[in-house]
């Protein structure tokens, strides 16, 4: 694959220098910054007459678009929910010795750098550029958003003439004219209601259109000469639904002026009311504290983050980069703290996806969750989906199931279901799979047991009842069969009895059966509770039992592998290679029809099961499936890589899993697929940590016991990362000869490393 590389290599930081103009969309994400409550692209402040895609989001405020297309067909979804693009209050228009400052039209630009420090969580932007007239200035922006202050984002601007005195125009704004990049029935989302300007604050309040949710948008500007303040009243200007104050000062060559804006949102989602007043009290408190107070802070909250998080890689600072930008992203999209919000699979760097929630989350960044935040952000995700039950049991419904089966919807913002393509709304049901296994996942890592008995059966029966009854029977199998389905490889659909699927749904219905026996046995309260609520029977439960012992799995006994479905090998076998280059990726290149009768896989498929599913296959068996997929793969979903990572792990296969990792990890960095304009990929970041600390670390659990089986890729001298449990962190360092363990905390833990049993021990190392 081509690489489209113009960033610097550094173990902390994204750097890019010199100014790309055919880049600017491509690093507004790559340079996207966010504090799990909201998020922006890495916008300029100024007006910029070249391409740009302006984005700036709040989690969880969203607008339920009107499909336009398969309304007709009984069960579509009626809406696409989209997260939206909120009001713009960055904005810093600059004037010059009466020109208007545009980066597309200095004659110069110099020494232009952009840096994202992900160790303390602040952006900067800085250049030199010469204007029209020849006047010189350097301006520096460093920007960031709040952890530790939710609602607020800091911003720096500064500007110093270099070869002469300047007249320099600041106009500071917010604005409420901003719209998603696309809209179905261009509705409006936003109704604005109110604008406040008093000394130098000003504030936007809106709402969304049908979702009603309150936002007030604001800002609070400070001047300053050096570092000295200047009491400046500004010129205030309110246009539509646009607030500006502008400053205007004449400034000697090499002083600069600077303005600090705190702005940001008040919204309803944190707060039970939304009025001038808080955005006032909570930007006036910031200005007092002061930029340096604010950005110190920032560095401690990312302290603590990384203190629980980090992975170091020795001997590969591109590998380096690569995952500290993973845990960088992750952390900016979703902190744990908020059992209503998810992590959309490209997080606030752009719109794609629609921001939704989708499978990802179970499958893919759960475990960095768990491992890396603790037990508390794990429940929250699972909370999640234990709030969307209902909604799941009025989805199936919707599709003409009934008696409390539950279908979780492959895209939602609510619960309910907004993904617009038939063929994966009805037919790409091993999500609901996902959700359970995130709960096993839960249940195996924590050792708690306590989430079962009170939430989780509740969302396992809902689940179970679905795969019993879109299981049907087939008399000439004399088995279970699973008819019309699309697995994760996307490019299949309508298939019979996809592998993974099956395989998935059987697990579901057995590890059901289990947990009701437990929940019987242990928790006899919540039992009936349970019971009472949901009807469960013991025929219905005998029935699922009689159901996951009689599902038809695909296997060929020539070739000894599972068929991704019926049929896969009546295709023209040719491996990936055989694709002319100018022809990839093929979702690009191919017409949908071409693509679905080829072999090619978009992303594990039957890997994905034997990813999962580790314990129940033979190493062997695993080669096996590898060898006879992987050729066939061209990983066009983010969520490959890092999969195919793992297992080439398992095998020994170290070449391979490196590469894989590096494709993972850097596939937003390299730009792979060459679309890092439309936003990150977020949720694939999540498959990158598990890639280290599944693959090269060799980390497993089974049955609440945990194991490492590191394999080292050659060129790394050694990998370090860290494992949460209820608070004591666990940290493994692994070189070349050896693996030691160091643990916080009180309590001791048993495990097995390298095959060996062995204890860890608080405050002492290991090896
Ligand atoms: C993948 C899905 C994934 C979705 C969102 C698609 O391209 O095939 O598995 O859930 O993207 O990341």
């Amino acid at each position: 694959m081509k690489k489209y590389n113009y960033l610097k290599l550094h173990p902390w930081e994204i750097i890019e220098e010199g100014f790309h103009a055919n880049k600017v969309t491509s690093s507004e994400s790559l340079f996207s910054i966010g504090n799990g409550y909201m998020g922006q692209r890495a916008n300029f402040e100024e007006s910029y007459s070249g391409e740009t895609f302006r984005g700036s989001y709040i989690a969880g405020v969203y607008y339920p678009d009107r499909t336009k297309v398969g309304w007709w067909k009984i069960g579509y979804p009626d809406f696409f929910a989209k997260v939206l693009n909120s009001p713009n209050w960055i904005g810093i228009e600059l004037n010059i010795n009466n020109q208007d400052f545009d980066l597309n039209k200095c004659s110069r630009i110099e020494k232009f750098k952009r840096v994202l420090n992900l160790k303390e969580g602040f952006y900067l932007r800085s250049f030199e550029a010469v204007l029209k007239d020849k006047t010189r200035v350097f301006i520096e922006s460093k920007r960031f958003l709040s952890m530790a202050r939710k609602d607020i984002g800091m911003i720096r601007y500064k500007i110093k003439p270099i070869n002469k005195k300047c007249s320099i125009k600041l106009k500071s704004y917010i604005d409420g004219d901003v719209a998603n990049q696309d809209s179905n029935w261009d509705e409006q989302f936003w109704k604005h209601e109110g604008k406040e300007t008093k000394d130098n604050f000003a504030a936007l309040k809106s709402k969304t259109l049908k979702t009603s949710y309150k936002v007030c948008t604001f800002m609070h500007n400070e001047l300053f000469l050096n570092n000295e303040i200047i009491r400046e009243k500004p010129k205030i200007e309110i246009k539509k639904n646009k607030i500006s104050h502008t400053f205007s000062y004449e400034v000697d060559s090499n002083k600069s002026l600077s303005i600090v804006k705190c702005g940001g949102y008040v919204s309803s989602i944190r707060h039970s009311s939304v009025n001038f007043n808080k955005t006032y009290e909570l930007s006036k408190e910031a200005l007092d504290l002061g930029f340096n107070f604010l950005l110190n802070e920032q560095k401690n909250e990312w302290k603590k983050i990384w203190e629980n998080s980090d992975v170091l890689i020795n001997g590969d600072v591109k590998a380096q980069q690569a995952i500290r930008y993973n845990i960088f992203q992750l952390n900016q999209t979703y902190t744990g703290e908020d059992e209503r919000l998810n992590i959309g699979p490209k997080g606030f760097t752009g719109e794609k996806y629609g921001g939704g929630t989708y499978w990802d989350t179970e499958a893919f960044c759960f475990p960095f969750y768990l491992a890396t935040k603790g037990s508390l952000a794990a429940r929250n995700l699972l909370r999640y989906r234990y709030n969307h039950l209902e909604k799941a049991i009025e989805n199936s419904q919707k599709l003409g199931f009934g008696n409390g089966a539950a279908l979780y919807p492959m895209v939602t913002m609510n619960g309910e279901e907004c993904h617009n393509e038939w063929e994966i709304t009805f037919e790409e049901i091993h999500r609901n799979g996902a959700i359970a296994y995130a709960i096993f996942y839960y249940e195996n890592f924590t050792n708690d047991k306590s989430y079962i008995p009170k939430y989780g059966l509740e969302v396992l029966i809902g689940i179970s009842r679905f795969w019993k009854q879109r299981l049907s029977f087939s008399e000439e199998k004399n088995k279970y069969v699973l008819l019309g389905i699309t697995g994760p490889n996307e490019y299949e659909n309508n298939v019979n009895n996809n592998w993974y699927t099956n395989y998935i749904a059987k697990w579901c219905l057995n590890y059901s059966v289990v947990q009701v026996q437990n929940v019987r046995e242990k928790y006899m309260t919540d039992y009936k509770r349970i019971k009472k609520k949901t009807g469960l029977s013991e025929i219905e439960i005998k029935k699922w039992k009689e159901i996951y012992q009689n599902i038809y799995m695909p296997y060929d006994s020539k070739k000894q592998v599972y068929l991704q479905q019926e049929g896969f090998l009546d295709k023209e076998l040719k491996f990936v290679d055989e694709i002319p280059m100018n022809e990839r990726p093929i979702n690009q290149n191919w017409s949908w029809d071409k693509i679905l009768r080829s072999p090619y896989i978009k992303q594990a498929d039957v890997l994905q099961g034997f990813y999962f599913f580790e314990d129940d296959f033979t190493r062997e068996e695993l080669r096996r499936n590898f060898e006879f997929y992987e050729p066939f793969t061209v990983h066009e979903s983010s969520l490959s890589a890092c999969v195919h990572s793992i297992l080439a792990s398992r095998l020994y296969k170290k070449q391979k899993a490196y590469q894989f990792f590096l494709n993972a990890s850097r596939l937003d960095l390299d730009d792979y697929n060459k679309e890092v304009m439309e936003g990150l990929h977020i949720t694939s970041m999540g498959g990158a940590w598990m890639a280290i600390s599944k693959g090269f670390g060799g980390m497993k659990i089974s049955n609440g016991v945990f194991s490492f089986n590191p394999k080292l890729p050659p060129k790394w001298t050694s990998l370090s990362f860290k494992v949460n449990f209820d608070g004591s962190i666990l940290t493994v360092m692994i070189n070349k000869k050896e693996t030691t363990f160091e643990l916080t905390g009180d309590r001791p833990i048993n495990l097995i490393s390298s095959g060996k049993k062995i204890t860890v021990q608080p405050k002492k190392h290991i090896t």
